[in-house]
């Protein structure tokens, strides 16, 4: 191909590129009201197993949620919906990242509480389709990835708030391959976008009376992008004289999480979404590791919460799926809580998780069958719930 038709061709697929997002802002537009789960007749949570271990520690986490729900669910109808389907060989088979049936099903939810999928990479054996984790951010628009860290021996009290729909993933998988020597991916923000997370993440620290949040970019580089991201941030914070905010480039914050001197200092960090992805990361890390983490995924019509470790294939494999550990799923499940205003529910699960993942540790899952199994640990969890004493025996243990 001659250059004319290369730049032709990539002009054409960059037109295209423009016309979506400008549709996307549209619908971000129309949509401004958060939906109110105390005037629902029916509250539907969908159950996704995803692939590997996640059909096992779903249904542990669903057990848990039922038995805290057991009280409610005497008021309000609520509905758990277990939908198969989101795993690496049916997205294969259609070659979507969510099939549309499955998509349909999903629409039916209010919730979602998610467990781990498969996303394929440059040299899988599988197509490389797009995650589904990152479509289904896009398509029932949860803008906002809230990640929670907490490591109390140092009073550290994190709450990340990533985008979660634009930035390097809005058209990640839509790049521009112009020649052999040539490849060139794009990076999106719009004022309305980067408007919501920051603003939710500047509400959050008012009612939360944290008071402090931290907006993270880079934009003495990425300036076009992140200076829109930063600029807004400005103009909210002029609306919030209350909550104090600082600014930080992302690789200087990254250095800042390891100090110790300074880290506790930090409290709602706002982020745009690939730089929250590796923060987030380094955050969990220091506070167990990547799979002790929960992960809100919020938008204003649908919100989904998702272990973050992986699907662990292997363990499938080895027959081993019922050793998993499901104490990340059941921790989203806890964040699913907090999020429709069961706040006690959520706390007591949060209590219980700690006792037996952290404190008491009656019962130990080990991913093999030298340890308890998901099941056994999730009945552990519901007897610690049954415990009227819950909370003493948590303030026993955290001496607070
Ligand atoms: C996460 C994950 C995903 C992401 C992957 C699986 C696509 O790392 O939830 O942080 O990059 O967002
Ligand atoms: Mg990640």
């Amino acid at each position: 191909m001659n250059r004319g038709d290369m730049i032709a061709r990539a002009k054409e697929h960059f037109g295209k590129l423009i016309e979506e997002q400008l549709d996307r802002i549209e619908m971000m537009k129309s949509q401004t009201q958060f939906i109110d789960y105390s005037k629902l007749d029916t509250l539907v949570i969908g159950i996704v197993g995803g692939d590997g271990i996640g059909p096992y520690i779903t249904a542990q986490a669903q057990r848990v949620l039922e038995f805290l729900l057991q009280d409610k669910m005497k008021q309000i109808n609520i509905e758990f919906k277990v939908i198969d389907g989101l795993t690496i060989e049916n997205r294969v088979k259609h070659n979507k990242a969510i099939p549309d049936d499955v998509l349909e099903q999903l629409k039916q939810c209010h919730l979602i509480l998610k467990g781990p999928t498969t996303t394929p990479r440059a040299g899988d054996p599988w197509p490389n389709i797009e995650s589904a984790n990152v479509a289904m951010r896009k398509e029932l628009d949860l803008f906002a990835n809230v990640r929670p860290v907490r490591i109390p021996q140092e009073k550290i009290n994190w709450t990340f708030f990533r985008e979660n729909t634009e930035g390097a993933y809005a058209v990640g998988s839509k790049g521009i391959r112009v020649n052999e020597d040539l490849a060139i991916d794009f990076t999106v923000t719009t004022y309305e976008g980067s408007y919501r997370i920051i603003k939710a993440a500047f509400d959050y620290a008012r009612k939360t009376g944290a008071n402090k949040v931290t907006v993270v970019t880079k934009a003495n580089v990425v300036k076009t992008t992140d200076g829109m991201f930063l600029d807004v941030a400005r103009e909210i914070a002029s609306e919030y004289p209350e909550v104090e905010w600082d600014d930080w480039y992302i690789d200087i914050m990254t250095a800042k999480l390891l100090d110790p001197k300074r880290r506790n200092q930090f409290k709602v960090v706002v982020l745009p979404n690939l730089y929250g992805d590796i923060l987030t990361d380094e955050a969990a890390e220091l506070q167990g590791g990547v799979g002790t983490a929960g992960s809100a995924n919020i938008g204003k019509r649908y919100a989904m919460f998702e272990a973050i470790h992986g699907s662990a294939p292997r363990m499938v494999e080895e027959g081993r799926a019922q050793y998993a550990d499901p104490s990340s799923i059941i921790r989203a499940a806890g964040m699913l809580l907090e999020h429709i205003g069961y706040t006690d529910e959520a706390r007591k699960l949060d209590m219980a998780l700690d006792i037996c993942g952290t404190f008491e540790r009656k019962l130990v899952v080990t991913g093999r069958s030298t340890g308890a199994t998901g099941a056994q640990f999730a009945d552990y969890i519901m007897e610690t719930l049954s415990d009227n004493n819950l909370e003493e025996r948590w303030r026993e243990f955290t001496n607070n």
